[in-house]
């Protein structure tokens, strides 16, 4: 699509520049610059997601919600990637499923907002849109749009994909370390030695599998995707590239690529962008959701029924899930189609705490987890994957969990840009509550490769 095709369609929640030149300049140089992740990879995670939608394999999509230049730093980005790690291999080990892991990471630099403006003490500026977009700083310089910071997003984002990649392949990520993604954490808490527990019981399968002579890559490589909203229309553009094996268009900004609540509308310039490019694709879908959106926004986005191109991320809320949900999947299944379905058990469950900050209950979180898993199993259907805004860093910005967090303890280390992201404790004890459903989801279902041996037989 040209640069003038997206601006003639309607556009919501994008950066005002006060510079349109300074705009070209910089989609110029983007238009430019190497991709930042292949386009055979995009292929290798969509058959990976049909995996997901098939009931087959679960997606563990996790990370900041708005990632920061500022955080940029090696510990950062291992910290982060350690703790999904820890997660996958608790669901992995439980449930005996493959974990699919994608970061919202390397791209997630830009944030939807419900205002325009921010008023402080009677001082009305911009809203903070992300790092990609504004600064944080409550000035007006800091928060005039400017699209120099794409550029910035592009190298943070090099950056980040170059270290993810040498930490992926380069040994950290190693099976036989399982207990070395904990040590740099304190171990004092109730997840913590039942995490030390699996992580034993894990060290003492593979020992056996490599007494019994298995010497695979397997062990010591993981596949880790990159994934972000697709909200700033000139950045995904100037970054689709057309993949020289295949000539088809790809975003190559990241893997996977999502489209969020507030820009999913039908006749939107998202839609119409995404739809051209090949990449596995998620849409957010809030409570207001009907099947029939749902079903025009995967006609819209994916006409093939190409298996693992859509997946539905819902975002309900801990109180609505149990109502709404169950109508979105039958009017899905009755188009005949199969989405990947995962669970965000964030975005509907915010609130405001009396002294002032924006948090999340742990109990709500895991509340939403469970009525996620409780329609699935009711409908026969997967319950798909998680997705959830998490750190490596032990911040105090959702209450509860392993360490009882109260609303006087978010002060202590309150660091998120956006939105509350769960900490290393309480990602941990998500996993865990994951896992046991996994684990009791797979007493209950028919095991395909035995019914296929069977039949052999
Ligand atoms: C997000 O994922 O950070 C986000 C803004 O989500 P949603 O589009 O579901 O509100
Ligand atoms: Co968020």
């Amino acid at each position: 699509m040209s640069r003038e095709d997206l601006r003639a369609l309607p556009q919501v929640q994008q950066p005002s520049y006060p510079d349109a030149a300074a705009l070209d300049r910089v989609v110029d140089a983007l238009e430019k610059r190497p991709p930042l992740v292949f386009a055979g990879e995009c292929d290798d995670l969509r058959e990976q997601l049909a995996e997901v939608a098939a009931g087959r394999a679960f997606l563990l999509q996790g990370g900041d919600c708005a990632e920061t230049f500022d955080a940029l730093s090696a510990d950062n980005i291992k910290r982060k990637l350690m703790v999904q790690l820890s997660m996958s291999v608790v669901m992995t080990y439980a449930a005996q499923v493959p974990v699919v892991k994608v970061g919202r990471i390397a791209g997630q630099y830009a944030k939807p907002r419900s205002k325009d403006l921010e008023t402080r003490e009677g001082v009305t500026l911009p809203s903070y849109r992300g790092d990609a977009v504004n600064g944080f700083d409550f000035t007006p310089e800091a928060r005039t749009h400017d699209p120099e910071r794409l550029m910035r997003v592009y190298d943070a984002s090099s950056a980040t994909l170059n270290l993810v990649r040498a930490f992926t392949k380069g040994g950290l990520a190693d099976l036989r370390a399982v207990h070395l993604w904990n040590a740099e954490f304190v171990r004092d808490s109730r997840v913590e030695s039942e995490y030390e527990q699996l992580a034993d019981e894990i060290e003492r399968a593979l020992a056996f599998m490599v007494a019994c002579g298995v010497r695979d890559h397997t062990l010591s490589t993981v596949d880790f995707y990159a994934s972000h909203e697709a909200l700033l229309l000139e950045y995904e553009r100037a970054l689709t590239r057309i993949d020289s094996r295949t000539q088809q268009p790809y975003d190559v900004s990241g893997h996977f690529l999502w489209i969020g609540e507030r820009t999913r509308q039908l006749d939107g310039a998202h839609v119409e962008l995404l739809r051209r490019v090949r990449n596995p694709l998620g849409v957010k879908l809030g409570p207001t959701t009907t099947p029939e959106q749902a079903v025009a926004l995967a006609d819209a986005l994916d006409p093939d029924h190409e298996p693992g191109r859509i997946t539905f991320i819902t975002r309900m809320g801990a109180r609505r899930i149990r109502d709404v949900l169950p109508g979105l999947i039958e009017g899905v299944e009755a188009s005949g189609r199969q989405v990947a379905w995962v669970c965000d058990p964030m975005h509907g469950n915010t609130f405001e705490t009396a002294n002032g900050f924006k948090t999340r209950s742990f109990a709500d979180v895991a509340d939403e987890v469970h009525g996620f898993f409780d329609v699935h199993e009711r409908l026969g259907t997967w319950p798909g994957g998680l997705h959830v805004e998490l750190t490596g860093d032990d911040v105090t910005e959702c209450v509860g969990g392993a360490y009882s967090l109260t609303e006087d303890d978010l002060a202590a280390r309150y660091e998120t840009a956006c939105d509350p992201r769960l900490n290393r404790n309480q990602s941990l004890e998500l996993a865990f509550t994951v896992a046991q459903r996994l684990r009791a989801l797979r007493s209950t279902r028919h095991n395909p490769v035995q019914e296929f041996a069977i039949k052999e037989f």
